[in-house]
C-alpha cells in the first residue's frame, strides 16, 4: 500500500468516526487517536523521511491537508455534541410543577402580593407609573433629602436598621418608601405620575398591628399648578377604586419633613368607622430642590401607607403575624 492510500485510508475512517462520535468523550478519543501525539496521521508524517524529496512534498502536504480538514470537521462536532448535551442537562433538571399546579389550591399568591398587584392595578389605572428602589438605602436617601436634618427628632419617629457598612450610621434598611421619590425626581423631568411599592424595615417587635418587616406604597405626583386638592381627590378616587364606591376618605393635620402641609388620612367605612391608613402632604420645596426641580415651576403631592394593614383590614383578619406565619390553613384561604 503506498502512503497516498494509507492516508486515503485514515482520512476516511476517521470522517467516518468523527461523524458518528455519539458524545464529546468519544469524539476526544477519536481526536487523540488521528491528529494526536501519538495519532496515526502523526504516524505517517514520521514516515515522510523514508520517500524522496519530490514525493515527501506533496504527501507532506497531502497530510497537512487532511490534518486541517479533519481538524475542522472535529471542531464542527463538538460544537454540535455540546449544544445537544447542555440541551439534555437543561431538560434533565427542569422542574415539573404541573402537578402541583393542577392538583391542589396550593400554589397561589400570598395575601400581600394579590394586594401589590390590586394597588398597582388601581394606580395604572387612573395614570400612574410604577417604580422601584432598593431595600438597603443611605441615610441620604432615606433622611436627608428628605428635608431630616442631622439629629432632627423626626429621625426618632422610625426605629432604624443600619448595615454594618461603611461609616457608622451611613447605610440602612429603609425605613419608608420615600426615598424612592427622592430617586424617582433625580431620574425623571416632570411631570411625575409614579407609584413606588415595596419592602420597609423598622426595629419593631411583631404583635397584631406591626411587623419588623412590611410593604408601604408610595404615590408622587410633581407638575404645573399641583394643589393640594389634587392630593385629596386623588385619595378619594383611589379609596373608591379600591375598596367600592361606598368608601370615602378624609385628611387630618399631622408632621412628616418631607411635605408641607402634612396630613394623615383615613378610609371612611359605609358604617362610618375609620381606617387609619397613611401619611400624605404636599411635597416639601427643600425636596424638590434636593432633587434638581424648581419649586418655583413645579409642585406636586406624596403619599405612602403600609400594605398589610390594608390587606388584612379588606380580607376581614385582626393580626397581621398571621400573613408571616405559614400556616396553609390560613394562606389557603385567599
Ligand atoms: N413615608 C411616610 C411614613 O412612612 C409616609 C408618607 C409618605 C408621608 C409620603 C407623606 C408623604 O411614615
Amino acid at each position: 500500500m503506498t502512503m497516498m492510500d494509507e492516508l486515503a485510508r485514515i482520512a476516511d475512517d476517521a470522517r467516518a468516526r468523527l461523524a458518528e462520535a455519539p458524545t464529546v468523550d468519544a469524539l476526544d478519543e477519536v481526536v487523540r487517536t488521528t491528529l494526536g501525539k501519538k495519532g496515526s496521521l502523526k504516524g505517517l508524517k514520521r514516515e515522510l523521511g523514508r520517500l524522496d524529496p519530490d514525493e515527501r512534498k506533496s504527501v507532506g502536504q497531502a497530510v497537512n491537508d487532511v490534518i486541517d480538514e479533519l481538524q475542522a470537521a472535529a471542531d464542527d462536532r463538538r460544537h454540535d455534541l455540546e449544544r445537544a448535551e447542555r440541551t439534555e442537562r437543561l431538560q434533565a433538571d427542569r422542574l415539573d410543577l404541573t402537578e402541583v399546579m393542577a392538583g391542589s389550591r396550593a400554589g397561589h399568591l400570598h395575601l400581600v402580593t394579590q394586594a401589590i398587584m390590586e394597588l398597582e392595578d388601581v394606580f395604572v389605572g387612573l395614570g400612574f407609573t410604577v417604580a422601584e428602589g432598593p431595600e438597603v438605602e443611605t441615610d441620604h436617601y432615606n433622611f436627608g433629602a428628605l428635608n431630616f436634618p442631622e439629629g432632627h427628632p423626626a429621625r426618632d419617629m422610625y426605629d432604624t436598621l443600619y448595615v454594618d457598612f461603611g461609616e457608622p450610621g451611613h447605610t440602612l434598611l429603609r425605613t419608608h418608601t420615600s426615598p424612592v421619590q427622592v430617586r424617582v425626581m433625580e431620574t425623571t423631568e416632570p411631570p411625575i405620575y409614579s407609584v413606588m411599592p415595596g419592602r420597609t424595615f423598622r426595629q419593631d417587635t411583631a404583635d397584631a398591628t406591626h411587623l419588623p418587616v412590611f410593604h408601604q406604597i408610595e404615590g408622587l405626583v410633581i407638575d404645573r399648578g399641583i394643589t393640594l386638592t389634587d392630593l385629596a381627590g386623588t385619595i378619594d378616587r383611589f379609596t373608591k377604586a379600591y375598596f367600592g364606591g361606598a368608601f370615602s376618605s378624609r385628611l387630618r393635620p399631622s408632621y412628616f419633613p418631607f411635605t408641607e402641609p402634612s396630613a394623615e388620612f383615613d378610609i371612611i367605612r359605609p358604617d362610618g368607622s375609620f381606617l387609619e391608613l397613611g401619611g400624605c402632604g404636599m411635597v416639601h420645596p427643600n425636596v424638590l430642590r434636593n432633587c434638581g426641580i424648581d419649586p418655583e415651576e413645579f409642585s406636586g403631592f406624596a403619599f405612602g401607607f403600609g400594605i398589610e394593614r390594608l390587606a388584612v383590614t379588606k380580607a376581614g383578619v385582626d393580626d397581621l403575624r398571621e400573613l408571616i406565619t405559614n400556616d396553609v390553613r390560613f394562606l389557603r384561604q385567599f
